[in-house]
């Protein structure tokens, strides 16, 4: 077989864990105007968009125009103003508004009917007035007039929606209960949009200033500790967003704007290519199952072939199995440790390995913290092992070299000395 069809099947093998996983899926997508204003864009959107309800997500997509809207009211001469940089909508501009985000949403539409023709049911996508706006008001003695805020979202009516097969589209646009046109602040609609409907996933195309130097993954405390730390800039004033509405998403991805395709890569591969700020666990570290058995496999035989790790065949790893600590992402297991009691209240730590795609994570510190807790939980207060590749790493982490002679007896007898390996112990404290 050919490398380009063995890497084919490696990804359809990949993706189709996510495929299964985001089926019935709640997946808020945010667009901003600039990515919508490029006609290459747009289309890979429309088609990529198709693709993902056709794979069963409930999609809803909230458009943002500011860059139209802003060449829409240089070529009218029409000037507007800021006011902590947030646009000031008069009632002379609102016409302006009202055509573009017409524009930009009959764009979007045709699109979709495009990538509908592609696909053997084809995609409807709704518009509606779900979101209940109310002006922003009058701040520091400065009338926003026509720019509003999300005064209620009627969450019910677009799960149904979402329920009945369709794509939802939000644009810019809402409507007072007295019957007025207010122009909102789409990232923080979708924020807001995102919440109320307790999507799982919360989808964001952000310039590349505001993803410069994040993380590929965080957790809401490492969130909270960044804000604190940024100057005030439009990454802050995004993270910041992002923190305010999100008490009931599971899960964020701020992708690059100029990449439309991130989308996909985002959602169907293991690592994605965003950054991604969960408020569930990402990776789990937890004791092995017997049904475990063949993920280690899968994670040490590369390890065993070069030599690193000592060879152990399934029949051995099924009897040891309780003796294994597991770090899972997304259903992989990424790293093991395992640790064996011996006599004189010494441990072997055995067979801690970490995937190669995600080593200097401090994951094999973590897993080996996990093990010293176990371990000194069944009364061990030594862990000892043998290496061949490592002993720099581990003497790192508190371990020293010593001889055969400090092992256990019945170890001594056992080692091989054709491996040669190097000996390290710890003692361990219960401080730990
Ligand atoms: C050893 C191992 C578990 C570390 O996992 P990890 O998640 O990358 O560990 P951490 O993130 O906590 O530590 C990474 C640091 O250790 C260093 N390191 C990794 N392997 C090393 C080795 N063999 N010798 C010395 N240092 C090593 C890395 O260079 C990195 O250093 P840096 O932070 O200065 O860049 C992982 O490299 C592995 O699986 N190795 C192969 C299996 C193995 O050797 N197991 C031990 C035999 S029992």
């Amino acid at each position: 077989m050919q490398q380009s069809e063995l890497d084919f099947i490696n990804t359809l093998r990949q993706s189709s864990r996510y495929i299964e996983e985001h089926r019935g899926k709640t997946c808020v997508i945010y667009l901003p105007g600039t990515l919508l204003a490029a006609p290459d864009s747009l289309k890979q959107l429309g088609s990529d968009i198709g693709l993902l309800h056709h794979l069963g997500l409930k999609i809803v997509l909230v458009m943002g125009a500011t860059q139209q809207i802003d060449s829409a009211l240089n070529r009218a001469g029409v000037e507007w103003q800021t006011h902590r940089d947030v646009r000031i909508t008069s009632i002379e501009m609102l016409d302006i508004f009202q055509q573009t985000i017409g524009q930009v949403r009959s764009q979007l539409e045709a699109v979709f009917s495009q990538a509908s023709a592609l696909l053997s049911n084809p995609v409807t996508i709704v518009s509606g007035n779900w979101v209940i706006a109310q002006p922003k008001g009058v701040i520091d003695g400065i009338d926003f007039q026509h720019t509003g805020k999300l005064r209620k979202i009627d969450h019910k009516g677009i799960s149904a929606c979402l329920d009945s097969g369709q794509i939802v589209l939000l644009t810019p646009l809402a409507y007072s209960l007295t019957g007025e046109v207010f122009n909102l602040n789409t990232l923080e609609q979708t924020c807001e949009v995102a919440n109320a409907l307790k999507a799982d996933k919360l989808m964001i195309y952000a310039k590349p200033e505001q993803l410069q130097k994040l993380p590929k993954q965080m957790s809401i405390p490492e969130l909270r500790q960044l804000i604190k730390q940024l100057e005030d800039s439009e990454q802050k004033h995004l993270l910041q967003q992002i923190d305010l509405s999100n008490q009931f998403i599971k899960r964020v991805h701020i992708l690059d704007e100029r990449d439309p395709s991130a989308l996909l890569m985002e959602l169907f591969s293991r690592d994605g290519c965003g950054t991604l700020i969960f408020s569930d666990r990402y990776h789990q570290l937890r004791p092995a199952h017997i049904e475990d058995v063949g993920g280690i496999l899968e994670l040490i035989s590369p390890l065993e072939e070069q030599g690193v790790l000592v060879k152990r065949s399934r029949e051995r790893l099924e009897l040891e199995i309780e003796n294994f600590l597991l770090l899972e992402r997304d259903q992989t297991i990424i790293g093991c440790a395992a640790i064996y009691p011996h006599e004189n209240n010494m441990g072997e730590l055995a067979c801690l390995a970490v995937h190669a795609d995600y080593r200097g994570q401090e994951l094999g510190e973590q897993l080996l913290k996990a093990i010293e807790v176990k371990a000194l939980k069944q009364g061990i207060e030594s862990l000892f092992l043998l290496t061949t590749h490592t002993h720099h790493w581990f003497i790192e982490h508190g371990f020293s070299l010593k001889t055969v002679e400090d092992l256990p007896s019945e170890r001594q007898s056992l080692y091989n000395l054709k491996r040669q390996s190097k000996v390290l112990i710890k003692p361990l404290s219960t401080d730990n």
